[in-house]
């Protein structure tokens, strides 16, 4: 089984999704790390050198290997990921979507001026709120929504996701459309 977190940057999918995979047992994965690991800059040494359309297929690149292996793995998307066809497709392909969606103001509030640093997208409020606007859409093609607390950790969202994948991946519900994972 593939799961595959999705939503904006400061979502908590990289921290949310490391957390899953060590409750789950299975493999974690992060696309900008992997992208990372690919070009050997960081993401936002690859937006400034290369450019956004080079960052995109190193992006799309990865994600095509993650999907090679066998083994359960939690993917993290980036932000992004989920904004084009051919990514969706994929990962339509290959397992489960669940869209971690925290409020703007607390995306905004985890991203704090350090993150800000590492995103090349997040330059300031005003255009990361129309970014998030314009993405809302792309977000709401994952199978599931897990609306998160301002004040929960990424380890409280990662143990509610995990209770219900468990009970996903232990058969009971995957032959219909699973209820999603418990509300807060
Ligand atoms: C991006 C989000 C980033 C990273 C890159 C582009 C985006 O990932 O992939 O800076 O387009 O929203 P995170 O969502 O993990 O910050």
């Amino acid at each position: 089984m593939r799961v595959f977190l999705t939503g904006f940057m400061g979502s908590g999918k990289t921290t949310v999704g490391r957390a899953l995979a060590a409750a789950m047992g299975w493999a974690f994965a992060d696309l900008d790390a992997e992208v990372e690991a690919r070009a050997a800059m960081t993401v936002r040494e690859v937006f400034e050198r290369l450019g956004e359309p080079a960052f995109r297929e190193l992006e799309h690149e990865a994600l095509r290997a993650v999907l090679a292996g066998d083994d359960p793995v939690v993917v993290a998307t980036g932000g992004g990921t989920f904004t084009f066809d051919r990514n969706l497709a994929l990962i339509r392909g290959a397992g489960t979507s669940v869209w971690l969606n925290p409020s703007f103001a607390t995306i905004v509030s985890r991203i704090g001026s350090l993150g800000k640093q590492d995103r090349p997208l997040f330059r300031n409020e005003v255009e990361a709120l129309a970014l998030y606007r314009a993405r809302l859409d792309a977000y709401r093609e994952a199978d599931f929504r897990v609306d998160v607390g301002a004040e929960e950790a990424p380890e409280e969202v990662a143990a509610r996701v995990a209770v219900w994948l468990t009970a996903v991946a232990s058969g009971g519900v995957l032959g219909g459309k699973p209820a999603g994972p418990p509300g807060r």
